[in-house]
């Protein structure tokens, strides 16, 4: 090989994110061949006293030079170093095609964890918030029109059980990460009598790869973790784009803290959501890596390829990306000040409660939910008309429109009237599971605290 297509060609860039287990699976797999008698007491123990003190040393011990092709090459050459050919005996019965397959579980094992404790920390967080704000009322949209009255920690919640999935996607994924290829060696497997249980215990995986080719050529569990990464870059873009919307002056609902905003070089006055923008620009460069990793993979033949290399960078380039941005948005969201005045302005001023009114016709004078929508629906444009605010509306309006519609009053007492037209009593009725009173909020938070503690736990 030239050295140009040698560089070209070679893993070093990325591959010092699988040292510590390059290191971790020689070490398991020099121990497995000595217990079976595959290579002598003292040859294994030189083995894995070089390893002991490579690991020790650190990656800065190694010569990664391009010409080295890999980590698999230069740990070798490592021990080759220090103990001379006797170390020739370490890749017995195995090959770096099952080798780095092991490398990248063993080292994405370590960093799913890691992303799902940032999860419950977020989902934490979340809650806190929540637990301040239950009777913080705000307007919740559909179609980014008003729609009905809800609370902030309503709405707080709504994140931390996209969160939640988050977090339960990425275990699922995990399961299947979970699992040992090595013994596979290139691709079928060897003739030396090897304990591949053994191996896979000592690397504390769960179960070994049943089928060696599968073992040396699937990246699915690569895939599978990236897409959860994409799908959890989503949610978080979803929550910076709300961020970004409700500190415009236009909606004026919260204030991202100044530690997570930034100013114009030319005026003066601005200061701009740069996290949110960023972390909603990022969640879009996962689904980039996703669909790079699933056009690599794609109409591959069986087993190893080359091509696989590829993935790798793809790889651990989402896990941080999805890291960062899970780590900064939820710290970004811990910093919002969200205006309590504003919140209840605009819930009040736009019939956001004007479902509520309906359900009360429904309710006080059992017409049917069309009928008092119909009732409501004119009662609202003619309010409009006329520039009354909700809180102008009383029975005797109601009974002129719904003469006007159905040619009955409907005499409602005034208070009711009120009730329905008041958003804080709207929230507080709402009291089904999954709803907005403040009782049932209290109740979501207490599930998500079980359950945090049922993770935390196991
Ligand atoms: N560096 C390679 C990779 O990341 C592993 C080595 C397999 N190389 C080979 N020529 N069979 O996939």
């Amino acid at each position: 090989m030239t050295s140009d297509a040698a560089s070209y060609t070679s893993s070093l860039e990325f591959d010092p994110r699988i040292f510590s287990a390059d290191v971790k699976c020689n070490r398991a797999h020099t121990t497995m061949l000595q217990e079976e008698g595959i290579i002598s007491q003292e040859t294994a123990h030189a083995i894995t006293g070089s390893l002991d003190e490579l690991e020790e040393k650190g990656i800065s011990a190694l010569d990664l030079d391009p010409s080295v092709e890999d980590i698999h090459m230069a740990v070798e050459n490592y021990v080759t170093s220090r103990i001379g050919e006797k170390a020739g005996f370490m890749h017995t019965a195995k090959s770096r095609n099952d080798q780095v397959a092991t490398d990248l579980r063993i080292s994405l094992k370590e960093e799913i964890e890691e992303i799902m404790g940032d999860l419950l920390n977020f989902i934490q967080n979340t809650v806190d918030m929540a637990e301040e704000n239950l009777e913080t009322v705000m307007v919740g949209y559909t179609h980014l029109q008003h729609a009905q009255p809800t609370t902030f920690a309503h709405h707080l919640l709504s994140y931390a059980q996209a969160l939640k999935r988050d977090y339960q996607r990425l275990g699922d994924a995990y399961k299947r990460v979970d699992l040992c290829p090595l013994g596979a060696a290139a691709l079928t497997t060897t003739s030396f009598p090897i304990n591949r249980q053994r191996t896979a215990q000592l690397l504390g995986f769960s179960h070994v790869l049943e089928n060696s080719l599968d073992a040396v050529s699937s990246r699915d569990f690569i895939t599978e973790t990236v897409s959860a990464l994409a799908i959890m870059g989503v949610n978080l873009s979803r929550i910076c784009e709300e961020l970004i919307i409700w500190s415009t002056y236009e909606f004026g609902l919260v204030e991202i803290g100044d530690e997570y905003s930034s100013t114009s070089s030319i005026m003066p006055q601005k200061k701009n959501p740069d996290v949110a923008e960023v972390a909603r620009a990022k969640a879009i460069s996962l689904q980039g890596e996703l669909v790079t990793i699933l056009s690599v993979t794609k109409a591959l033949p069986q087993s190893y390829n080359r091509d696989l290399q590829e993935v790798t960078p793809h790889l651990w380039r989402a896990v941080d990306t999805a890291r960062d941005t899970l780590n900064l948005v939820a710290e970004m969201l811990a910093s919002v000040k969200f205006n309590h005045q504003r919140g209840l302005e605009l819930a009040s001023s736009n019939f956001s409660t004007a479902t509520e009114l309906a359900d009360l016709m429904v309710r006080e004078n059992q017409l049917p939910f069309r009928v008092a929508h119909q009732i409501v629906g004119r009662l609202v444009s003619t309010a409009l008309e006329e520039g009354l605010n909700p809180d102008l509306i009383d029975s005797q309006f109601i009974d002129q429109i719904s003469q006007e519609v159905t040619g009955e009053a409907l005499h409602i007492k005034e208070e009711l009237v009120e009730k329905a037209l008041n958003p804080l009593e709207v929230v507080k009725s709402r009291e089904v599971p999954g709803g907005p009173a403040p009782t049932m909020v209290r109740e979501g938070i207490l599930n998500l605290k079980n359950w945090m503690e049922k993770q935390i736990r196991s």
